[in-house]
């Protein structure tokens, strides 16, 4: 081998090494100056032959390379969540419940801090790191790639050639965080925010420079590596140099889970990174297809919240505002105060009542705390440091936005604009419209949304589907000039590629399936969940629109209140305003099943029955199997045996005393081949 090669690859195996030891290992060998020097001969080598420039070598930490966007990616597998437990009865049902399934009492849990970072897929093929994904909606993430490969504790190359996939967190440590919030103007809040903020800068040169850290605890496939516990993985990520959390511990039953729970309690401060509870995984992964998911995470783990923080401070002022509904919210300003690592300044108050009740006044100091990751709320008051300086609020009689009289149902707390036309009610109503979960537009903020209004560019929801001719009218107001001044985006064409990037977004959403449309036209009490079913069941707006009141009312699932407002909403006279715009601007208004199925068969003995479905399958998961059997069975699944079962599916490992009792009822059960042959054949 040429000997230039040679002494590159000896340099790469040496920094590869020291920066394994000093990253993932925390445990370095040589100094700061002996890696950099060594650091500074390889790039030397490499500029002056870079036809020896590889991928994985570690002169390629340094970034350099300038993202115009990042480009959306699917996940191989959607990237889950995870259910929240609050307390010891949590973690006991939890517990419980995978004993009623697995039936052994013998249960082994694999205990992990939760890292408060952001999660990552990282792609391996052949060894070599090929992919780094953000989460974003768990289906569809960003693809980071040139900034994760920055990220020194993640091996660019492993010496494990099948197709691996790994996930974990991305995260600042607390030292870190303080040094970059030290040294730089632009102060973030808490070391997630500035890592998340990190991790999307398009320049991956300032990512080279932050430190960012990642840890890794997940692998989305593990059978197919023969990994068959999470102690096992975790051995596996370590043994190809991975960086896993060095507080993790495998407890032999529920009992040892607390008492790792309250190690953490004790010990939280004295870990580097920002956790913000426990993660806590069933270790056998063989049990995990029969313990099973719901929609979004799965039931053989769970995270341990920790209590949430209190914390007082000086309550400024109260902001009344107006929502989509015409509903009066009360927003409370406050002392900035620390709370959670996230600095706070604004706190919901619920009502007047509320305020009346707690005889909270103006320029008291009153306590906060976090419910779930929306803005603080506040649960009251500290009478005892009241002084002359407290003002009374008093109830509003006016709507802030457009001085309509406010009105009070009858048996209501909460007061309510009922101008239609209100500017307010209809800024947040396209706030909503435009929202993830809803028509899930991008590039139009809140605060760019208020800027169409006040400058007249947009008056209704309608409208947005009109941006797309109003460029020279936009621009000519400056919209994103603050943008442009905060040098968010430093590209020329700034502006040029907001607009294209927006239009894009809207024509997209124009081929929405149907639950998003109803999502989004903000029926009241029609929630995600409940339009989704409606998606699926009516199939088209049209249906949905023409469906009488006692069918609506039939649907188990919806509930009268919302059946009723449904049947409202469509029945209006003001209604047929919504379908002339849906039909004029091409907005689509029917079910699109999102899962391909196009390989199944209908065999129409099994339409309109009852399943069961028990066991793991080789072709689709037996969640899929199950939205087979709904979707286009209109079958019906359940999770216990009774008369009223008509089929069991059975995979392997199916739970035996489910088929013995399906046996002794005369139930058919159908195998996994035969299933097969007959609906895919
Ligand atoms: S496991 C299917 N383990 O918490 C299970 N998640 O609320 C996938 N997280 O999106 C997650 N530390 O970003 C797992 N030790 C840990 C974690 C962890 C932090 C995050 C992760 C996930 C979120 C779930």
């Amino acid at each position: 081998m040429n000997n230039i090669l040679i002494k590159i690859n000896n340099l790469k195996e040496k920094l590869k090494q020291w920066e394994y030891e000093y990253y993932v290992l925390d445990n370095p060998s040589v100094s700061d100056y002996e890696f950099d020097i060594t650091l500074r001969e390889l790039i030397e080598l490499e500029n002056k032959y870079p036809e020896f420039i590889t991928s994985d070598s570690p002169s390629q930490r340094v970034g350099g390379q300038v993202s115009e966007k990042f480009k959306k990616e699917k996940h191989i597998f959607p990237m889950l969540s995870l259910s929240n437990s609050f307390n010891k009865n949590d973690l006991l049902k939890f517990d419980q419940d995978i004993e009623k399934i697995v039936l052994s009492s013998n249960n082994e849990y694999f205990v992990e801090p939760k890292i408060d970072g952001l999660s990552i897929s990282l792609i391996y093929k052949d060894g070599v790191l090929i992919k780094g994904i953000t989460r974003g909606d768990g289906v569809t993430g960003e693809d980071v790639t040139v900034n994760v490969k920055t990220i020194k504790t993640i091996p660019l190359i492993i010496d494990y050639k099948k197709d691996l996939e790994v996930r974990g967190e991305i995260f600042l440590d607390k030292e870190s965080f303080s040094k970059m919030n030290n040294e730089s103007d632009k102060k973030f809040a808490n070391a997630r925010n500035a890592a998340a903020g990190t991790l999307r800068n398009l320049d991956s040169k300032v990512v080279a420079k932050r430190n960012l850290k990642a840890i890794i605890y997940n692998i989305p496939n593990p059978l197919e590596h023969n990994l068959q516990s999470q102690n096992q993985v975790i051995n596996f990520l370590k043994k190809h140099k991975f960086k896993t959390s060095n507080e993790s511990k495998l407890c032999s039953n529920i009992n040892e889970v607390f008492e790792k729970i309250e190690w953490f309690n004790k010990n939280r401060e004295l870990i580097p990174y920002d956790i913000d509870g426990i993660v806590i995984k069933y270790d056998n992964i063989l049990k995990y297809e029969e313990i099973g998911y719901t929609s979004k995470f799965p039931k053989w783990a769970t995270a341990y919240k920790f209590p949430a923080e209190v914390v007082e401070s000086k309550l400024l002022s109260i902001d009344v505002t107006v929502g989509r509904t015409g509903r009066i919210n009360y927003i409370a300003n406050i002392e900035p105060v620390n709370l959670n690592n996230t600095m706070v300044s604004k706190a919901t108050l619920h009502n007047y009542d509320y305020i009346k009740e707690k005889d909270i006044m103006i320029n008291d100091y009153v306590s906060l705390f976090k419910a779930g990751e929306i803005i603080p709320k506040i649960i009251g008051v500290n009478h005892k440091k009241r002084d002359n300086n407290v003002i009374k609020f008093n109830e509003p009689s006016n709507c802030p936005m457009c001085n309509y009289t406010l009105v009070k149902n009858k048996d209501e707390v909460d007061l309510y604009c009922v101008n239609e036309e209100c500017k307010g009610r209809i800024i947040e109503g396209v706030v909503h419209f435009v929202s993830r979960q809803a028509m899930n537009i991008d590039g139009l903020s809140e605060g760019i949304i208020r800027k169409f209004f006040d400058e007249k560019i947009i008056n209704s929801i309608w409208d947005i589907y009109e941006i797309k001719n109003k460029k020279e009218l936009i621009f000519s107001k400056n919209v994103y000039k603050k943008d442009i001044e905060q040098g968010i985006k430093k590209q020329k064409n700034f502006k040029d590629k907001s607009f294209d990037n927006l239009v894009e977004s809207i024509e997209k959403s124009k081929k929405n399936s149907l639950e998003r449309l109803i999502f989004a036209l903000g029926i009241k009490h029609v929630g995600e969940v409940a339009s989704k079913s409606l998606s699926k069941k009516y199939k088209s707006l049209d249906n949905l629109r023409k469906a009488s009141l006692d069918d609506l009312m039939s649907l188990n699932d919806l509930g009268e209140k919302m059946a009723m407002s449904i049947f409202k909403f469509f029945n209006d006279e003001k209604s047929y305003l919504i379908f002339e715009n849906i039909k004029k601007y091409g907005i689509n208004t029917n079910y699109i099943q999102s899962n391909d199925y196009s390989d199944i068969h209908i065999k129409e003995k099994y339409k309109n029955k009852t399943f069961l479905v028990t066991g793991s399958f080789s072709t689709y998961s037996r969640n899929q199997i199950k939205d087979i059997l709904l979707e286009l069975y209109n079958s019906k699944c359940v999770g216990t045996i009774t008369k009223n079962v008509d089929y069991v599916i059975a995979g392997k490992n199916a739970t035996q005393h489910k088929i013995d009792k399906a046996i002794q009822m005369n139930i058919p059960i159908i195998e996994e081949e035969f299933w097969k042959k007959e609906n895919q054949g």
